[in-house]
């Protein structure tokens, strides 16, 4: 190795000394998919730097592309590695997961440490719940790629407009960059990688009422009464920490909480789900079981000196199992079995960064969680590691662990797990919401760059507290941000202890009707919203995307922020969005219940020229039957023709894995004044001429809107007089 490939630069300035970065050769190139390309430097070694991010290890299938001009270089220094990708020519980038500030990544950095930060307020903002290490770089003629660092390492990711910069503070690690056409194809190329979503339930598609916390049976009934009596659609009642005893995972408070099979019971004879939380530290009592069995199993992370590793949490002192560790997440596992079995239908980890309040350590060596030298004992794949090479992947171990217990006590139900922390490639086993967010309209504001970039890091079914977690929220921003929330993935309204009622009702009559018009808009797209998780559980599209999506070679579009895309076909102007540029072309407003637009709060919708959106009735939850009838709402491109697609299966289980599902493709032309709306394909065993009895179509032209209808078998036939 010679001088000038050893020594690239000055990396930093440490005590008075130069400290050089040693430029690190490639031990290995090659292609590992459909232009993407994985990259090995000198001296990596899988037993320091582990995968966790992969769904599975990449299989080599020969020489890189001969055009292929990505190419990462490496330093080490300091026992510190980094990686650089040179960027030429004008590029937009995104991603970084979980992100406060712009879309657009230009000129950005964020810190991957996984870290509690209420109201974003950690080093500004710049270090959340997760760690994404993957940037997506758009070109002008609309090409793309995508780069990730597969390392867990604590690390800084730095997007300058001409390079983009991993810093991290361990071994070597990695590189794969995907190089493809489009956007979308290295969204896909994404999800090759690190898997995609689970098709979830359909009832998770509905909308979500929280609070830290619904405190008592009582009043967990009352609110789910409310939704019923006031007919607001509504899923799902959550249950924070306070149904615990004394914060004591997998245990209910004996007085508030003394029968929760009876709570669940009654939910469910309302057509409601039941989720609960989870949180990762458990209380240190000699007299509780989940820590004598924990104790007895020998799951606990200890300390260098072979001592329990306790830190303070909600119930005081806690051990924290050691999720590297198989044996771990097996036990883990199995401690939902009698907890699931009261009737819980999902489960949200929280904390699970690890958040730990600890003075006992300093917080330059621990921030925010255990201190950066504990060990992991590892097992399997994992090799025994520090805190520092782990502590990004703990949520990550944690809800692969909880996954599987859930799977495993409802081996016919679809698992839903939420989780605040989380990791690359988590989106294979809970899907996220964006934490602890405030009622303030900066925080309204940045909800839709902070879920458009977590589903353009692999993670599509994600949201914020609708209303805002921290502070009170008064009914003008409730319902500002219940407008367009209500078209996110993840739809849940949440409340810190503390602050005022956050229920749709909770704001006087005004706010409620609409509330109610909001969340009748989103029920009656769960048909739509349900095929676009289908979709993504196959090709990890993003549910909702950039703007920019509708047209990747108009750079107008780069930027936009304030409105998003539901799918390809839906555009989604919040009530907020002041000047958005919108993409050019056929784009069609949509109207799908009474009052919406004299409603100032409520989003703007359009659909797209050229694309069919199917829609459902007003239910009340997910479990009601949508289709009947079913409706179509047609936009015609230039050419005259729209097609579109409906996804239906039972809703939950796993029928659909083998054939029990029913994916149908409807087109639509027009000939002369005629306009034929029929079933062009139908994928998949199910006869959905039982769902679907009967269709009515809506045609929009020009603002006009032509009906017709029939059923799906004999199609539907509308003109335009
Ligand atoms: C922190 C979470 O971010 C928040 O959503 C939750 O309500 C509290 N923990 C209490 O469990």
């Amino acid at each position: 190795m010679n001088f000038k490939t050893t020594i690239f630069s000055i990396f930093f300035i440490s005590t008075g000394m130069a400290i050089y970065a040693q430029q690190v050769p490639l031990q290995k190139k090659s292609a590992v998919g459909n232009r993407i390309v994985e990259f090995v430097p000198k001296g990596f070694d899988k037993n320091k730097t582990p995968s966790l991010i992969l769904a599975s290890e990449p299989i080599s299938k020969g020489k890189v592309p001969t055009d292929w001009s990505l190419i990462p270089e490496f330093s080490f220094a300091n026992n510190k590695a980094s990686a650089v990708l040179n960027l030429k020519g004008d590029i937009s980038l995104y991603g970084g997961g979980e992100v406060t500030g712009p879309l657009l990544r230009n000129g950005q950095s964020i810190k991957l440490w996984n870290t509690d930060t209420g109201a974003y307020s950690v080093e500004g903002g710049k270090r959340l719940y997760q760690t994404h290490p993957w940037v997506m770089g758009v070109r002008p003629d609309g090409s793309a790629f995508g780069i990730i660092f597969d390392s867990t390492w604590k690390a800084e990711l730095i997007t300058n407009s001409n390079q983009i910069i991993y810093n991290s503070e361990g071994a070597l690690f990695r590189v794969y960059i995907i190089d493809r056409k489009s956007p979308q194809e290295v969204m896909k190329g994404l999800s090759e990688l690190t898997g995609t979503i689970k098709l979830p339930p359909r009832w998770a598609l509905g909308y979500h009422q929280c609070r830290f916390s619904y405190d008592s049976e009582k009043r967990v009934m009352e609110i789910a009464d409310n939704f019923r009596e006031k007919k607001i659609p509504c899923d799902v009642i959550w249950m924070d920490i306070d149904y615990m005893q004394g914060y004591r995972v997998f245990t209910f408070d004996s007085i508030r909480f003394e029968n929760p099979k009876r709570l669940n019971d009654n939910l469910h004879s309302k057509g409601f789900k039941a989720i609960y939380m989870i949180d990762p530290g458990v209380k240190v009592d000699k007299e509780y079981t989940v820590y004598q069995s924990g104790s007895k199993n020998d799951v606990w992370v200890q300390q260098n000196n072979g001592e329990e590793y306790h830190g303070k949490v909600w119930p005081g002192d806690c051990a924290f199992p050691d999720f590297t560790s198989p044996k771990t997440r097996k036990w883990w596992a199995g401690l939902y079995k009698d907890f699931l079995n009261t009737g819980i239908d999902g489960v949200w980890n929280d904390m699970n960064e690890p958040a730990v309040n600890d003075n006992d350590f300093p917080e330059d060596k621990r921030l925010g969680t255990m201190p950066y030298d504990t060990p992991h004992k590892g097992g399997g794949n994992l090799p025994q590691g520090s805190h520092l090479l782990y502590h990004n992947a703990y949520g990550r171990l944690m809800v692969e662990a909880s996954y599987d217990g859930i799977l495993k006590t409802n081996p016919e139900k679809r698992p839903f797990l939420l989780t605040r922390s989380n990791l690359l490639g988590g989106q294979r086993f809970a899907a996220t919401w964006t934490g602890d967010n405030y009622a303030g309209w900066d925080h309204l504001k940045l909800s839709v760059p902070m879920s458009l970039t977590l589903g353009l890091s692999g993670q599509p079914f994600s949201g914020p507290d609708i209303g805002g977690f921290l502070g009170n929220t008064d009914g003008d921003l409730w319902a500002n941000w219940l407008g367009f929330g209500a078209f996110m993935p993840f739809a849940r309204g949440h409340a810190c202890a503390g602050t005022n009622d956050k229920e749709p009702w909770a704001y006087g009559p005004e706010i409620e009707k609409t509330s109610r018009i909001a969340l009748e808009r989103r029920y009656r797209l769960l048909p739509y919203l349900y095929t676009l998780f289908y979709e993504s559980s196959k090709t990890g599209m993003p549910v909702m995307s950039p703007v920019f999506f509708a047209d990747v070679k108009d750079s107008r579009l780069r930027a936009e922020e304030q409105a998003f895309l539901l799918g390809e076909n839906l555009l989604v102007v919040p009530a907020f969005a002041k000047n958005p540029v919108l993409p050019s072309g056929i784009w069609e407003e949509l109207n799908l219940i009474e009052g919406e637009k004299t409603d100032k709060y409520q989003a703007k919708l359009s659909i797209r020229g050229g694309s069919i959106i199917p829609a459902g009735k007003v239910i009340q939850n997910a479990g009601e039957n949508s289709f009947d009838p079913l409706s179509l709402f047609v936009c015609l491109d230039k050419e005259g023709k729209a097609s579109g697609e409906l996804y239906l299966d039972s809703g939950d289980g796993f029928g659909f894995q083998k054939g029990d599902y029913a994916l149908i493709t409807f087109s639509a032309e027009k000939k002369n004044d005629i306009v034929i709306v029929r079933v062009s394909n139908v994928e998949g065993k199910r006869n959905s001429n039982e769902d679907v009895k009967a269709v009515n179509v809506s045609l929009i032209l020009s603002g006009k809107i032509y009906t017709g209808s029939g059923t799906l078998k004999d199609g539907i036939t509308i003109t335009l007089k």
